[in-house]
């Protein structure tokens, strides 16, 4: 039998979910490493661009993926074929453009074959992004698929693009958070959706130790 997902814990759900924090607090919680899939789908974005590829083009982009080598280390850096993407990928740009990319069927296909490799390699570890407990890690040990409502995602991105410096209405964010999750959700290849095995969390107006206290015993449960 395949045991690939032994020692996964799979966190998957729209943007501003609260996934980021939510898989690094496990992480630390577990003493076992992480890994954020939507940062290697922004990141093969850029690639895109800089290759200056039509991003509608899924051949193009999945040409540009094989190609591009992405590194994603524990301090949260992300590193492009050498140089240094961590802020650029969280730009509004990127945001914008990252479904279209992620869309494609053959950049999803090279994407979740590095992140099987991934997880080989470290036998193991927090995954969070959007298919992971249906598409990546079926046989992920737990599955979690965290909502919260979309003000309260729009908030939180609020509180992010201020921290950034940039100032953005609270409106446009609602409307950016809904148009995303109709394309993430609708599209053709690994839409997004929960696992029919997944645990259901609200993060809305939740203590974020309570939620991560809930996860880590549900893994540990069942070890
Ligand atoms: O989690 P995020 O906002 O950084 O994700 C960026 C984009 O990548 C988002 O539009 C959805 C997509 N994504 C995906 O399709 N599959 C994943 N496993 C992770 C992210």
């Amino acid at each position: 039998m395949n045991d690939s997902g032994r020692n996964i814990l799979a966190l998957d759900g729209p943007a501003g979910a609260g996934k980021s924090t939510v898989a690094r607090r496990c992480a630390q919680a577990l003493g076992v490493t992480m890994l954020d899939t939507g940062a290697m789908y922004r990141a093969v974005t850029i690639a895109c661009l800089r290759a200056g590829v039509d991003l509608a083009d899924a051949a193009a982009c999945a040409g540009v993926g094989r190609s591009a080598r992405i590194v994603l280390d524990q301090d949260g850096l992300v590193i492009l074929d050498n140089s240094d993407v961590t802020a650029e990928i969280r730009t509004p740009e990127i945001t914008g453009l990252v479904s279209t990319v992620s869309a494609h069927a053959t950049v999803r296909e090279i994407m979740v074959g590095h992140q099987r490799a991934w997880a080989e390699h470290h036998d193991g570890g927090v995954v969070e992004g959007r298919d992971i407990g249906t598409v990546v890690f079926p046989d992920a040990r737990l599955k979690v698929f965290l909502v919260a409502t979309s003000h309260e995602r729009a908030r939180r991105r609020l509180a992010d693009e201020n921290a950034a410096g940039r100032s953005v209405d609270l409106d446009d964010l609602i409307a950016d958070i809904d148009r995303r999750d109709q394309i993430d959700s609708q599209r053709a290849a690994s839409p997004l959706k929960p696992a029919d095995d997944s645990v259901a969390i609200d993060t809305t107006g939740r203590n974020i130790n309570d939620i991560v206290a809930q996860i880590v015993a549900a893994y540990q449960g069942r070890a």
